[in-house]
């Protein structure tokens, strides 16, 4: 069965909501973040620090390749995946995308403990994040599948429409 794939902005719920869909679908969970750090053998904020984010990004891409071969998995992707078009492109060969879509009050909420682990917030102020936000919108756009979420929404919940959607496809 086709991958569901989910993207948005960081701290949307991705990695969460990936959790319960693995364990309501009982399809593989992939990380495509925790794929790259156990590769490079260092922590995103190494990697951005290190290396820059170009090189993230060429990682990342590599990554993406690799995923979209798979099949019956749930791909949790890093904020930024979209920015490539060519990501996107290929994950759609054998998945649909979902993406989940936050009011920014959401992801203002969860900022602060966020930031720590995400060098694109840990050093950026919060108009900073606001227009990164704004700017990524149109990318966010190239999806199947557009989740709207609120501060109401657990990654449980959102799991479930997801679910929900993909079996009616
Ligand atoms: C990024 C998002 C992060 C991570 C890296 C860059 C981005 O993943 O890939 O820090 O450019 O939006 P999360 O979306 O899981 O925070």
């Amino acid at each position: 069965m086709k991958n569901i794939v989910l993207t948005g902005f960081m701290a949307s719920g991705k990695t969460e909501t990936s959790k319960d869909l693995s364990r309501i679908t009982s399809f593989k969970l992939v990380d495509t973040d925790d794929m790259i750090v156990k590769r490079e053998g260092k922590s995103i904020n190494e990697i951005f620090s290190e290396n820059g984010e170009e090189y993230f990004r060429k990682a990342e891409s590599e990554i993406i390749k690799e995923v979209s071969g798979f099949k019956n998995s749930v791909i949790s992707t890093g904020g930024g995946v979209v920015l490539n078009k060519e990501n996107i492109e290929n994950l759609r060969v054998n998945s649909i995308i979902f993406c989940l879509s936050p009011s920014f009050d959401v992801i203002k909420e969860r900022m602060e403990e966020a930031a720590k682990s995400r060098p694109l917030m840990k050093n950026a102020g919060i108009d900073e994040i606001y227009q990164r936000f704004l700017q990524r919108q149109p990318y966010y756009d190239n999806c199947d599948y557009k989740i709207d979420i609120t501060s109401v929404h657990t990654p449980l919940m959102i799991a479930k429409r997801i679910w929900e959607i993909y079996k009616e496809v």
